[in-house]
């Protein structure tokens, strides 16, 4: 037997309920928002995701699918959305059209983690970036939309965490800060930690490591460090935020994974969620389109994790689909004749099913019966020679004959929520 690869899941059929409705309020909630759909490639040049996500992060050091082609072309499997999408604003210069965009993406994202509940080699990200807009007014209304988003697939639980990580004016007078700080610890933070920190101090914050984790617990804050500017606008985050009911908490620890992250970061923790607790992640990166390549304009998006989202819904709200007839037939003329109703059903996108082996009529029902039918049609070789067919109403456990001339007109006045007047 073959099988799949580890941390890489099937979406049964049985769970399918719940990723089209999470598809369908992602489309509900976001374009009233303004925002429209990109589909960009799975796989980039794998120098796209070194440039933008940060040489020595966890995702680049350890984490993407590289491969050379048959050309020796370094390709990687995107890791995230957010420098694909990026790279195709910058290729075909969307912000000409479009000074102001508001963009978003579904799709599988490729991470070679250590699989566990919540963390998967291929998982699937719900991604939306605001390009072009510097207003803090752009953070608070994607926060906004994230938070309507959760409250639409019935998500409550979910914490909003915020902070701000300064810009290249004050970030550095911070970093000097932590590094100092990190310098006089250094023989309690893990391998990693003592290599990165010079370079790169904030991953030492992101640290999963337990001894790190303590070790910086009395970190200098990255609030006590932002520049006037930078200042104003997280202010103006928070009142705004709290403007629209919003409930958040300030985390001066969040650093995010990212190293291309400025001001305003989030994210949206689930404590049922275990150690994976981040349903959603995002925030500001200013330099991130400039250092592509592209025109100086500023961004900021989020992600939201679907198999985490799909692991805190109550699915049983989900109402599952099934066929609303079973056409049951008896011998083959009538099995024959059923077909022609089947088909005839399926093209006016009424769900409606049948067995074509010709199975006893208790075999047949108890097939109905699996799948659910509400409506049981039967046809025997005695109903075919009056050419009427039985109606069996599966929750009654009643059954009318009807003339197969008026079959659709009897459904309809029986049952016009289902069949609507042909
Ligand atoms: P991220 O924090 O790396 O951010 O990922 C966002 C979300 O994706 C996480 O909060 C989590 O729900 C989900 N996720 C990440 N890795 C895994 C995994 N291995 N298995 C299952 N779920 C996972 C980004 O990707 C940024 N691109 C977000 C962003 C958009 N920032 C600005 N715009």
């Amino acid at each position: 037997m073959i099988t799949g690869i580890k941390g890489m899941n099937d979406i049964l059929p049985a769970e399918i309920e719940a990723w089209h409705f999470i598809e369908a309020c992602v489309r509900e909630v976001f374009h009233p928002f303004g925002f429209k759909e990109i589909r960009v490639p799975v796989v980039e040049k794998t120098e796209l995701f070194c440039r933008s996500i940060g040489e020595d992060t966890d995702i680049v050091e350890k984490e993407m699918y590289t491969f050379a082609d048959k050309s020796g072309n370094s390709l990687t499997l995107r890791p995230e959305g957010t420098a694909s999408v990026m790279r195709s604003h910058i290729e075909h210069k969307l912000h000409i059209l479009n000074p102001v965009d508001r963009l978003y993406y579904v799709g599988p994202m490729f991470r070679y983690e250590r699989p566990q509940k919540g963390r998967y080699r291929q998982f699937h990200q719900i991604g939306a970036e605001i390009i072009g807009e510097p207003s803090p007014l752009a953070d608070v209304q994607l926060l906004n939309m994230l938070w309507r988003f959760f409250a639409r697939i019935g998500i409550n639980d979910a914490v909003l965490q915020i902070n701000s990580l300064g810009c290249p004016g004050c970030r550095p007078r911070y970093r000097q800060a932590l590094v100092d700080f990190i310098a006089e610890r250094l023989d309690r933070l893990c391998g990693d930690c003592r290599r990165r920190y010079q370079h790169n101090p904030l991953r030492v914050l992101d640290c999963k490591v337990e001894q790190c984790r303590d070790a910086v617990q009395a970190a200098p804050s990255v609030l006590d460090f932002l520049c006037p500017d930078c200042g104003t606008h997280f202010n103006t985050v928070r009142r705004l935020l709290s403007n629209l009911a919003i409930p958040f908490e300030v985390n001066n620890r969040m650093v995010r994974g990212l190293d291309y992250y400025c001001r305003t970061t989030f994210e949206m923790i689930a404590s049922r969620l275990g150690a994976q607790n981040a349903v959603a992640a995002g925030g500001r990166y200013d330099g991130l389109i400039e250092s592509l390549g592209g025109p100086t304009l500023p961004g900021i998006g989020f992600a939201i994790g679907m198999e985490r989202l799909t692991l805190m819904m109550d699915t049983t709200r989900i109402p599952a689909s099934r066929p609303l007839l079973f056409l049951a037939a008896l011998g083959e003329k009538a099995v024959e004749k059923a077909f022609l109703l089947l088909a005839d059903f399926q093209k006016q996108g009424i769900g409606a099913e049948m067995d074509f082996s010709g199975k006893s009529l208790k075999s047949q029902l108890r097939r109905a019966d699996k799948l659910q039918t509400p409506l049981v049609l039967i046809l025997g070789e005695d109903e075919l020679a009056a050419n009427q067919i039985q109606v069996r109403d599966m929750e009654t456990a009643t059954q009318e004959k009807v003339g197969l001339e008026s079959l659709r007109t009897f459904l309809a006045s029986r049952w016009p929520h289902h069949f609507p007047q042909a």
